[in-house]
């Protein structure tokens, strides 16, 4: 099977180039360049940007949240990603204690069989102990090489020493640790006394965790990497603070790697207000416009690594248990299908960067850091033909009746988006034509390699 792409504007790492791209089996033969070859199938792609498949590097399907489980499987979930154009998704696979990391990778495993895009996996670790480190070996093994610890949720959280340990011990291994950055123990104080004034609505989620409890996590991971002499990764990075913080620990000299989300560059805290305010319940809560074009501005100066979503899905029906006390929301929200639109239109289009920029951080940078790049994360010939066709003038509004989620709301119900993805290539294969899903169940593991540290 041969695809030809004529006449686009192709998003190589560095420029971007109107030419023509030819794919065979399932890699890329040709990027760039007149090419007059015969094809299978020939895609106009006049007026649109062809981007490397979108990696997201952080979502959260078929997890189960104390006696939930999220609105999104694998099945759907991967749906919604590949007609935003994500043509990969890593997702967490949660080593529950008393678990080992195979057996959460077995269950992961199972729990992605059909997936319609691309699939590999973090460990997220709930526990460091000397069972779990002799199993480092296993997981790279397996193609996983990229990890995950809590500073909160009591069946995640870790010590800082055992943070401290992890980054040091993976560092060896060519391997990276991200930490959910956020005060604990700070944040249930708080909690107690929001709700002991009677304060149990969904604005008082994001009273309970300000700017400062995630800007303190955050100093914390940026000492114990300093110490440990190893990369610190943040995910979900939402305020000014936290990014001022991680500024400094690169200014003397640390590796530092910086994930932010859709949700903190275009939703604001007084969202928790409206009535449907639990679908906005997530952690770290939504912040101020200040915090937005912070972020903003640290993705155009290439501060902000890459934009994963952190879809973690929940109905209103399922929300609707912290309906009399906040801190009982499941919390999370979905967004896998938005991601690559949502960028395009406040970053892009918002004059913050430019879409060179936005290939980076929707794609290459994550396909280096996760020992994914050069199969994926770049166009050029012998890379994997995961291939998006992103029509910038697209404009349309995100409705959750027309996402893909398995999932009754949307934080982003109403947003005008700009642009979209419009045809989407998987392994060679036509997937996603104007924006529908014509192929299911397509997606394969990927098995990683050892970390490309860029920043190191
Ligand atoms: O609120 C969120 N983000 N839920 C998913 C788990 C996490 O903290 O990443
Ligand atoms: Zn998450």
């Amino acid at each position: 099977m041969r695809i030809l792409i004529k006449n686009a504007s192709l998003v190589f790492e560095d420029r971007v180039e109107k030419g023509d791209l030819l794919t065979e089996g399932q890699r890329i033969v040709q990027a760039g360049g007149n090419i007059d070859a015969p094809a299978d199938q020939v895609i106009d792609g006049s007026g649109c940007f062809v981007f490397p498949g979108f990696i997201d590097t952080h979502t959260h399907f078929d997890l189960e949240v104390g006696s939930t489980v999220t609105a999104d499987d694998f099945i759907s979930g991967t749906k919604a990603a590949v007609v935003g154009g994500t043509t990969t998704v890593l997702d967490f696979a949660t080593q529950e204690r008393g678990m080992t990391m195979m057996d959460a990778f077995h269950k992961w495993s199972k729990k992605a069989e059909g997936s319609s895009c691309h699939y590999g996996f973090h460990m997220a670790v709930s526990e460091w102990n000397a069972d779990r480190i002799a199993e480092i070996p296993k997981m790279i093994e397996n193609g996983v090489t990229s990890f995950k610890m809590y500073m909160v949720y009591d069946n995640m959280r870790v010590s800082d020493g055992q943070i401290y340990e992890a980054i040091q011990r993976l560092a060896k291994e060519d391997c990276i640790i991200g930490i959910h950055c956020e005060n604990d123990d700070i944040i249930k104080a708080r909690v107690r006394e929001l709700k002991a004034a009677g304060k149990t609505s969904s604005r008082y989620h994001a009273v309970s965790r300000p700017n400062v409890v995630e800007a303190d996590g955050v100093g914390r991971l940026m000492d114990a990497a300093y110490l440990a002499k190893g990369p610190a990764w943040v995910v979900h990075l939402s305020t000014r603070e936290g990014l001022a913080i991680a500024r400094r620990a690169r200014e003397r000299g640390q590796e530092v790697y910086l994930e932010s989300c859709p949700q903190y560059l275009v939703l604001e805290e007084s969202m928790y207000d409206e009535p449907d305010g639990a679908k906005y319940v997530m952690s770290p809560p939504l912040r101020s416009k200040l915090d937005q074009e912070a972020l903003l501005e640290a993705m155009g100066t290439g501060e902000i690594d890459w934009i994963g979503t952190d879809h973690c899905s929940f109905t209103m029906a399922q929300k609707s248990a912290g309906k009399d006390d906040f801190s009982k929301t499941p919390n999370g929200g979905a967004g896998v299908q938005n991601r690559a639109e949502i960028v395009y239109t406040r970053a892009v289009k918002g004059g913050f960067i430019d879409m060179v920029a936005m290939g980076q951080l929707l794609s290459t940078r994550a396909a280096k850091l996760f020992g994914m790049y050069p199969r994926k994360g770049v166009l050029q010939a012998g890379s994997d033909a995961d291939i998006v066709i992103f029509d910038p003038d697209a404009p349309h509004t995100i409705h959750m009746a027309t996402n893909l989620h398995a999932c009754d709301n949307s934080p982003y119900e109403g947003y005008e988006a700009a642009g979209m993805a419009r045809d989407v290539i998987l392994n060679g294969e036509l997937v996603v034509a104007k924006g529908k899903l014509i192929a299911a169940g397509r997606g394969e593991y990927v098995r990683r390699d050892r970390c490309g540290r860029y920043r190191k």
